[in-house]
């Protein structure tokens, strides 16, 4: 599992805004677009392109297109619901999945209470979006999907990760998946409740409220 936390003078600015308490919600849903548009940048950075060949109004030349399948891209509900925009501007061609997952406020398990995927993901580059990686629980539940269904090549991309969860992930996730998680910072540690502190909050509610 790779692990790519995002060194950037806008991804801290706009990090810091989203994180101050008194950022409106329609502001931390701009911003949270913003972002993913600026973490998308380094987690395509391997997605598959093959040799195109083109004529450019001066002469033929080779390029490089996309190449069949399409990436799949997967924002867990809710609060992923808020980073589509953000990655898909990156990848418009890209086909689009969900996972409704929820996590118990006292038990912190993960329930799937949704899910409109292809079932059959071989062979496909994934893009996972969920601003949280607390835990770790939804996104290990969320990788452990696709994996079933055939997906080797899986990036999730989060806002915010604790250092317990991505340790939980390494742990647990199965070594020959492809996996790699990129994000805007690695907080310091998660609370009694399980969140992330200094965090952001609740993600799901300050964007949707
Ligand atoms: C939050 C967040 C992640 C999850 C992270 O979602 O958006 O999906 O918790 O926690 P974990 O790493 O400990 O599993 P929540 O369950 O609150 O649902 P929501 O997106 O509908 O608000």
């Amino acid at each position: 599992m790779r692990v790519l936390e995002i060194d950037h003078p806008l991804v801290a600015h706009k990090l810091t805004v989203l994180r101050n308490r008194d950022t409106h919600s329609s502001v931390f849903r701009q911003l949270a677009d913003e972002l993913v548009t600026l973490l998308a940048y380094e987690a395509t950075r391997n997605v598959a392109v093959a040799p195109a060949e083109i004529q450019t109004p001066v002469s033929p030349m080779t390029g490089h297109r996309l190449t069949n399948p399409k990436p799949m891209v997967v924002p867990i509900l809710r609060a992923g619901l808020g980073m589509l925009d953000g990655l898909t501007r990156l990848l418009p061609t890209a086909e689009v999945g969900f996972l409704g997952m929820v996590r118990n406020d006292e038990t912190l398990e993960v329930t799937t209470y949704a899910n409109r995927l292809p079932d059959d993901l071989s062979g496909r580059q994934c893009f996972v979006l969920d601003p949280m990686l607390a835990t770790g629980h939804t996104l290990i539940a969320a990788v452990e999907y696709l994996h079933e269904r055939g997906a080797r090549d899986i990036t999730c991309v989060t806002l915010l990760c604790a250092p317990e969860g991505l340790k939980t992930m390494e742990e647990q996730i199965d070594p020959s998946i492809d996996l790699t998680i990129v994000t805007a910072a690695i907080d310091e540690k998660l609370n009694e409740k399980g969140y992330i502190v200094p965090g952001l909050g609740d993600a799901g509610d300050r964007l949707f409220g």
